[in-house]
């Protein structure tokens, strides 16, 4: 049998990520696979209680990176490893790269520090896939729903976005085997077909 994939959704807020999730993961089950869907910060009850305070309380930023870590520690060895073992698929609404482009590029925490806390928390785990959502900030803003009440990160300024996104691409470009960039300007549909030709080749 064909061994289980790790799949990885990466962009700024506003990309439209989250929503090609579940069109993904049924293209994966169409082919009778199992596949687990999964979010970070968050994915098991300690994640998720992380996630509630890495969301909207201001903190230092070493604070937010280890507290980002220590979630996917959890989150690997509850979710993601075990899933993997068994065989199942696992889509992760984003990882560690999320890391080095808010924590790293957005805040300016030094990569060597990510790259330590990275070597730590999962030194042999890396994803087989990683989906880079991409779009200029001005698209990803006006996507922001203006309903919702914006969380910490979504408040955040231009140049935040803009040092998030060039972090992204600077590592798509760092690990072409595993990145693929998707533009997100796309319609809905022409995204759709993108993926399908990506997640056909898996
Ligand atoms: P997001 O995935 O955009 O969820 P939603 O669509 O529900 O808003 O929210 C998670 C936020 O956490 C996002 O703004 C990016 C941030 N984040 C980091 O700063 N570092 C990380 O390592 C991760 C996983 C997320």
């Amino acid at each position: 049998m064909q061994m289980a994939k790790f799949i990885t959704f990466e962009g700024i807020d506003g990309a439209g990520k989250s929503t090609h999730i579940p069109f993904v993961a049924e293209l994966l089950r169409a082919r009778g696979l199992t596949v687990v869907t999964t979010r970070e910060p968050g994915g098991t009850a300690l994640g998720e209680s992380l996630r509630d305070l890495l969301l909207h309380q201001t903190m230092h930023l070493e604070t937010e990176a280890l507290l980002m870590f220590a979630a996917r520690r959890e989150h690997l060895a509850q979710v993601i490893e075990p899933a993997l073992a068994r065989g199942d698929w696992v889509i992760s609404d984003r990882f560690t790269d999320a890391s080095f482009a808010y924590q790293g590029g957005g805040r300016q925490l030094s990569r060597d520090k990510l790259e330590m806390l990275e070597r730590w928390v999962h030194p042999h785990r890396q994803p087989d896939l990683t989906l880079l959502f991409d779009v200029p900030l001005e698209v990803a803003r006006a996507r922001l729903d203006a309903e919702r009440t914006p969380d910490k990160f979504e408040q955040e300024h231009a140049a935040f976005f803009s040092a998030t996104r060039d972090e992204y691409l600077r590592r798509a470009a760092q690990f072409p085997a595993r990145f693929r960039i998707v533009d997100a300007t796309q319609s809905m549909d022409a995204t759709r077909a993108h993926l399908q030709t990506l997640i056909a080749v898996l």
